[in-house]
């Protein structure tokens, strides 16, 4: 689904990456850790394609495509759709009016979907207009639910989100991913996944939302490089034990 190679992006003149290798198989969820500022959301912004972030070497394939170079909005026509850390404020819109571009031409059922996350009451204020920190995570979600993306890039998801919230928001997870499948007769619920469910990658500190979306791999991010990837619960427990220095050590 997603393939990044040898990767490295400057923003504002200095460089932040230093050479990314991250491979996404088709309907995995993968885990991004790592300290603040080490470039993790620099590197979902890349591979959704903002401007700003610019690549100095490697490649980004997604579904086999190089869309290094491509701009954002051909990348979220291709299938790849990303939940803010910090969404922008959009006065004049209407969340209700920016959920039914996310369908880009699609049906879709902007009261069920809003029902799900507990959202109906904001689909008629500007985006995100005074929306607390949950209701703005809500209603990323809300968006991508609506965009159908086949990689889902999250940003600290459940940050901000309240513990009834945090349940709404990873069941809703689980559904845009395609997770809710039952394994059938002669099907593990592995190849059930390989063959419907999309792919996401999901920055957490607290790893909060996995306990909702297990995920299949994680990754340690530390100043730019990625210095380990294996088992995300060893991962978050190595890290809440010894902090990230123990990961560090991965770099010598
Ligand atoms: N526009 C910019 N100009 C200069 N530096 C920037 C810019 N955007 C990001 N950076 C720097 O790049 C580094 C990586 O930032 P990034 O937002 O990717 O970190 P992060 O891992 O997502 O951190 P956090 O966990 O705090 O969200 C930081 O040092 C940040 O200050
Ligand atoms: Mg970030």
């Amino acid at each position: 689904m997603l393939r990044i190679e040898r990767l490295k992006v400057e923003v504002g003149g200095k460089e932040v990456l230093h050479g990314i290798n991250l491979h996404l198989p088709k309907g995995e969820v993968h885990a991004l850790m790592g300290p603040n500022g080490s470039g993790k959301t620099t590197l979902i912004m890349t591979v959704m394609g903002f401007e700003g972030y610019k690549v100095t070497q490697g490649r980004i394939y997604f579904k086999g495509v190089d869309i290094t170079h491509l701009p954002v909005y051909e990348r979220a026509r291709m299938g790849i759709g990303l939940a803010f850390q910090r969404p922008p404020v959009v006065r004049g819109i209407k969340t209700r009016q920016l959920i039914e571009m996310c369908a880009m031409g699609r049906e879709v059922d902007v009261e069920e979907i809003a029902a799900a996350l507990n959202f109906t009451e904001f689909l008629d204020r500007d985006v995100n207009l005074g929306f607390s920190g949950g209701e703005m995570k809500r209603s990323e979600l809300v968006q991508l639910m609506a965009q159908e993306p086949e990689l889902v890039l999250l940003d600290e998801p459940e940050s901000g989100v309240d513990l009834v919230n945090i349940a709404l928001l990873g069941r809703a997870i689980n559904r845009l991913l395609g997770r809710e499948l039952e394994p059938q007769e002669g099907t593990s619920l592995k190849e059930l996944r390989k063959r419907y469910a999309r792919s996401a990658l999901i920055i957490t500190h607290t790893g909060h939302i996995l306990d909702y979306v297990p995920a299949d791999k994680g990754h340690v991010l530390i100043n730019g490089h990625l210095v380990c990837s294996g088992n995300p619960e060893e991962i978050l427990h190595t890290v809440e034990k010894y902090g990230y220095e123990e990961c560090a050590k991965c770099l010598r």
